[in-house]
């Protein structure tokens, strides 16, 4: 059975303190409420800045229910960069995941379909997961052909793999109109692309691996909305900005599976 998760994106928020201070709270609210689910059943992900992830790493060793990720890595795997970080660096901190193909990304710094699957060839070459992210802007839905956009980022990206590593891909479908909006895609509506995405997967790589595909909802997640979309049967959780930097706020959504 697919893995729940929920994971924080920190994005470009928390000092090396603040970030401690943070992971600290989060460690502290889950032994004060412990999910249900065991780490087989489900886990947490803090997407931390580059500058924390090994910190973190470190406090988190003894929680096998919390990993850490990167927010980005660089799409070639070592050389004259400067100023960028490698996979294989990451993967030096502790870090075991990383969020490849956030909008933001997509938007500000013109990451391609193709320069996002050589970043998600390079996670899974070091052994480490992706957590892809997909998703339509407002106008894009309005024209109606969100469906047609999500399927171009997830075959454009992710379909050269074979199914053993397509199977280790995490996806994320966030909406870019509702993140960081306030506005969340109702829980119908992430169902029916998280549905549509399964079955884009499962087109071409069969039933069985695609209901093994973990597929997160990202855009406006908060503490009260989290149960009712973690709830939809192809949501498997969230990728949660904002209110991931509330502890408070993240341990009700870490706590929001049924
Ligand atoms: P948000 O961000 O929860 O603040 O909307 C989600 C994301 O961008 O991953």
């Amino acid at each position: 059975m697919r893995k729940k998760i929920a994971a924080g994106n920190w994005k470009m928020n928390t000092t090396f303190d603040g970030g401690k201070q943070l992971i600290s709270e989060i460690i502290a609210g889950m032994a004060a409420n412990p999910p249900e689910q065991t780490s087989e059943e489900m886990l947490v992900v803090l997407g931390t800045p580059f500058i924390t992830l090994k910190k973190a790493a470190n406090l988190v060793k003894n929680q096998p229910q919390i990993k850490i990720a990167a927010q980005n890595c660089y799409s070639e795997e070592k050389g004259a960069y400067t100023g960028e970080i490698s996979v294989e660096m990451i993967k030096s901190t502790g870090a075991e995941f990383i969020i490849i193909g956030h909008s933001e990304r997509r938007e500000y710094f013109n990451e391609s379909f193709e320069m996002l699957a050589k970043k998600v060839d390079l996670t899974l070459k070091y052994g480490l997961t992706p957590i892809f992210c997909c998703g339509e802007k407002l106008e894009t839905r309005e024209a109606g052909a969100h469906f047609d956009l999500v399927k171009r980022q997830v075959e454009g990206s992710l379909f050269h793999l074979n199914a053993e590593e397509i199977s280790k891909v995490v996806i994320a479908y966030e909406p870019v109109w509702a993140i960081g909006t306030g506005v969340t895609a109702s829980p119908a509506q992430a169902q029916e692309m998280h549905a549509f995405i399964r079955k884009t997967i499962a087109d071409k790589y069969g039933k069985v691996l695609a209901d093994n595909i973990t597929i997160l909802y990202g855009g406006s997640v908060g503490a009260k909305n989290a149960e009712e979309l973690f709830s939809q049967p192809d949501v498997d959780g969230g990728l949660v900005g904002g209110a991931s930097l509330k502890a408070e706020d993240f341990v009700t959504i870490i706590n929001s599976f049924d």
